[in-house]
């Protein structure tokens, strides 16, 4: 079974991206043929720095090695050196209704943040998903479940290929955490989802100090009891995730432990179990910076593995597209 997954290059990757999916990725890669990308012709869709997001890109796979994504095992590849991705996301676009694409959270989502950036990438870019998808002929995706709306309509334009020109892509499965961990919250506003925009999340390459500040100033909820209740206790309860997630202690055992001890000392103790729960990935991630040459060399490497499958399919859809 084909895995494919990616993230945006913008900005630093946050304690949600690897709780959500990352940390997923080094799991799923030891069972499956895996293709893990940096997405930049995504990023490209709101505003972005020229200057830096060739570097973006570089650090973004440096985090996917430091995490543990074993290029040996999985493919890794920049999304623009495969113009494929883009031949297909064209091709699909020429079916996709508009009107599946307005009513995309994710859309709504994006045009509130950048008011004045109402184009069409942005509109479309749940299409550029699905074609990343589609062209490995991937069936598993890992994500976090604010990506689930773009798996469905991955599946959606998958059927109506396969219904205008004849059964070319399989059904895609999105793949969130069991459990918990498949939206972790904003520390400034426990409503909403951690995000690479804000200052509100937690970088994986913050500092000890830093995680203590930032869990120090982090919004909580009134009363003091450490108790998960996602409706009433929205910080406690997502504080309560991360600590679960990151230490493997249950939710009920973590309860316990701070029944009657107040949000203080569950605060501290949360800040020491994330700094020790990223350790390991800050480690080896200063090691990988030493080395910016190995970067070059893995996508270089991934790419021509991808390029081979891509060629392939396109060809087949075009083919049965009558193009070819
Ligand atoms: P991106 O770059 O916004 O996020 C990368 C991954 O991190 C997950 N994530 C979270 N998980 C839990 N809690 C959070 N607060 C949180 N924030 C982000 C996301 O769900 C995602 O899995 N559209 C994608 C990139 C993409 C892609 C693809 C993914 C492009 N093509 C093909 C899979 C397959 C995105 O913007 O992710």
């Amino acid at each position: 079974m084909k895995l494919f997954s990616g993230m945006r290059p913008s900005g630093q990757l946050h304690i949600g991206n690897y709780l959500g999916a990352l940390k997923n990725w080094v799991e799923l890669q030891k069972k499956h043929q895996c293709i893990f990308s940096a997405v930049d012709y995504h990023a490209i869709t709101t505003p972005f720095n020229p200057k830096r997001i060739h570097e973006a890109v570089k650090n973004l796979v440096l985090d996917y090695l430091a995490a543990g994504v074993d290029p040996k095992k999985s493919i890794i590849i920049v999304q623009s050196q495969i113009p494929e991705h883009t031949e297909l996301a064209w091709i699909l676009e020429a079916i996709t209704p508009v009107s599946w694409l307005e009513r995309i959270p994710t859309y709504k989502e994006k045009l509130e943040l950048h008011p004045k950036h109402r184009n069409l990438g942005i509109l479309a870019y749940p299409v550029l998903m699905a074609a990343d998808i589609l062209l490995y002929k991937a069936t598993l995706v890992p994500v976090g479940d604010d990506q689930m709306p773009h798996i469905e309509i991955t599946n959606d334009l998958a059927r109506r290929f396969n219904q205008m020109f004849g059964k070319t892509f399989p059904p895609v499965k999105g793949v969130v955490n069991e459990g918990m961990g498949a939206r972790i919250m904003s520390l400034t506003d426990p409503t909403k989802k951690m995000s690479k925009t804000g200052g509100e999340g937690i970088a994986l390459t913050d500092s000890p100090e830093t995680i203590r500040e930032k869990i120090k100033t982090a919004v909580t909820d009134s009363g003091r009891e450490v108790k998960f209740d996602e409706k009433n206790k929205p910080a406690i309860s997502n504080f309560l995730t991360i600590h679960h997630l990151f230490s493997g202690k249950t939710i009920a055992e973590l309860e316990k432990k701070y029944h009657n001890k107040g949000y203080a000392e569950f605060k501290n103790d949360l800040s020491e179990v994330i700094i020790k729960g990223l350790a390991d990935f800050q480690e080896k991630r200063k090691e990988l910076e030493k080395n910016p040459k190995k970067v070059e060399k893995i996508l270089a490497d991934g790419a021509k593995r991808a390029q081979k499958i891509a060629e392939q399919n396109i060809k087949e859809v075009k083919i049965k597209m009558g193009l070819l």
